[in-house]
This record gives C-alpha cells, sequence and structure tokens, in this order.
C-alpha cells in the first residue's frame, strides 16, 4: 500500500477520490496538527497586511473553493503575490511585516501555527514557485526530497513515489534514463514539470502557484497549463496568472484585486462575461494592467 495514500486514507475517508494510486505499506509520518484541506476550506477574512508601514492587503476576505482552479487577478503591484504567500506563511520573512485578520484552513489559524503546524501546513499546501528551481541534485532527490523530510526512506516505496509523479506531469518518459543526472540539466519547461512533482509528491491538498508559466516558452507554458487544468480534480489550486488570457483559458473562479483590495470574486465566466463592478469592467477592457 502506499504510504502517503494509507495514512491519508486512514486519516480521512475523503482523500478516496485521489486518483494516484500507487503501492506502499507504511503510515506517512506527520505529525498533523491540521486536518487535511480536502475536508476543510482555505480562507481569509478581515486580512491585512502592512509592509513598513503600508497597507498592502486592506480587509481582504475570499474562500478557496474545492477542486477548481482559483485565478487571482489584477495589475502588477496590487497585492496577489502577498495575498498567495499568506496562505501558507512565506511572507513570515519579510521585513517590517504585520499581519492581522485571519487566514484558516478549516478551523486552524494559519497565521498563529507553530513551526511544527507549518510544516505539515506547507506539506497540505503546496507551492510551485514562478521560476522554476530544482534543488541542487538529480532529478529522483529532487521528486524524493520531500518524502524523506517526512520520514519515507524505503527505497521501493521512493522508487514508486518518484515515478508515480514523473508520470503525473508528463516526465517519466523523457527522464527515466537519466534519473540521476543533475535535474540543472534539464530544459526551463521540465525543470518547472518537475518542480511541480516535487509539490505533488507529498500529497498536498492545495496547490499555489505564482506566475508559475511566466518564464517559459509558449509550449512549455501549454503543458503546464494543461496539467493544471488536469490537476483540478485532484487538487485545489490558486494561481497568480500573468495574463489575462490564461486566467480567461484556465480560471473556474476568479479574484479580482485593486491596491491590495478585493474587488470583485466570482465563478469565471460570471466575472469575465458580466463583471459587477467599474474597475473590473476596466483592467478587462485593458485600460490597465
Ligand atoms: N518585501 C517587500 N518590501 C516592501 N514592499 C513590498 C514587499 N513585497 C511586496 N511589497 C509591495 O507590496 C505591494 C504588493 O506587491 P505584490 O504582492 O508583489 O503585488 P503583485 O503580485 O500583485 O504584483 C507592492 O506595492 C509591493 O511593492
Ligand atoms: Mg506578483
Amino acid at each position: 500500500m502506499n504510504a502517503l495514500a494509507t495514512t491519508l486514507t486512514n486519516k480521512l475517508a475523503s482523500l478516496t477520490h485521489r486518483t494516484f494510486a500507487y503501492t506502499q505499506s507504511e503510515p506517512f509520518a506527520v505529525d498533523s496538527k491540521f486536518a487535511h484541506a480536502s475536508d476543510v476550506q482555505l480562507a481569509t477574512k478581515d486580512l491585512n497586511v502592512y509592509i513598513n508601514g503600508a497597507h498592502i492587503l486592506k480587509n481582504v476576505s475570499v474562500q478557496i473553493p474545492k477542486n477548481k482552479i482559483t485565478c487571482i487577478i489584477g495589475p502588477s503591484g496590487c497585492g496577489k503575490s502577498t495575498l498567495l504567500r499568506t496562505f501558507n506563511r512565506l511572507n513570515d520573512g519579510v521585513d517590517g511585516l504585520k499581519m492581522d485578520g485571519e487566514v484558516t484552513l478549516g478551523n486552524d489559524n494559519i497565521l498563529t501555527a507553530n513551526s511544527g503546524q507549518l510544516s505539515e501546513l506547507r506539506r497540505n499546501i503546496g507551492l510551485v514557485p514562478q521560476r522554476p528551481c530544482p534543488l541542487p541534485m538529480n532529478i529522483y532527490d529532487n521528486v524524493a526530497y520531500g518524502c524523506r523530510i517526512h520520514g519515507i526512506h524505503n527505497r521501493k516505496k521512493l522508487d514508486a513515489i518518484v515515478k508515480h509523479y514523473l508520470n503525473a506531469v508528463g516526465l517519466w518518459d523523457e527522464v527515466k534514463d537519466r534519473l540521476k543526472t543533475p535535474a540543472a540539466r534539464m530544459s526551463g519547461g521540465q525543470q518547472q514539470r518537475l518542480c511541480l512533482a516535487r509539490s505533488l509528491a507529498v500529497e498536498p491538498s492545495y496547490l499555489l502557484a505564482d506566475e508559475s508559466t511566466s518564464a517559459l516558452d509558449p509550449i512549455s507554458s501549454k503543458k503546464v497549463e494543461q496539467l493544471f487544468t488536469e490537476l483540478k480534480k485532484d487538487y485545489s489550486i490558486v494561481m497568480v496568472t500573468h495574463t489575462l488570457r490564461q486566467a480567461l483559458r484556465i480560471a473556474d473562479y476568479v479574484i479580482f484585486m485593486y491596491l491590495g483590495e478585493v474587488i470583485e470574486v466570482g465563478n469565471a465566466h460570471d466575472v469575465f462575461d458580466n463583471p459587477q463592478h467599474e474597475l473590473t469592467r476596466r483592467y478587462l477592457n485593458g485600460a490597465f494592467s
């Protein structure tokens, strides 16, 4: 039986919707203080973020729907990345940062999570970065990295996990004969899919992506985009998109921000076809970007 799937399935019956099934035997050894996010909602309420006194996020209240792609859109500097990064506390290291309000996963307050909880939180809410950032190690070890941190060392299990997630991102056939070569030798598009495989290998429920295709060529970008649309049956995805066109192609749900405020949220076709707010209308018409 699959270590990841076994534990999570034991913990939460809701994981049975997962289609990624491979075989392992031991439970996934994490000290979980958080309920699994497939059961619970990721949300913010009256969230304010200040950096050195500047009010960066203003009373942001959003709920992230499950098994959908939520795109955060809005002009440059409006706070998209800052909002995305609050979901797994990646702003913590920013000098002069203050936050109030709530960021919650079900009943758990992300803003007050201790370091043990934070580690589990970040496993559960994975981040796909803007630029491909493979770890300075070989392809195999990149995918196995998080699993090892979470206590999986059995070679056969790791082999199965690595194969499974490289397959999930469409890389297995491309790299199966060079798993021990440095990840840095892969193309940019391959590296980004590898980073996605690394995020997926620890079985998150949410995936955060910040302009994750912006550094890729158009073909690689389309591949990653397609992957996200396939992955949403198993994951809830929050994307900051670098182009409105990309949001139009893949968003199910949209959060439109302007100057640190959430102006409009809703199903993508409602927001795109019939925006309620003048600012949204102007942004969609290209009045500013
Ligand atoms: N580390 C930081 N120090 C100071 N200001 C920051 C920092 N990070 C972000 N900001 C400011 O916060 C605002 C929102 O930034 P960001 O969330 O990156 O916007 P977006 O992703 O929408 O382009 C911007 O005005 C930016 O200059
Ligand atoms: Mg940004």
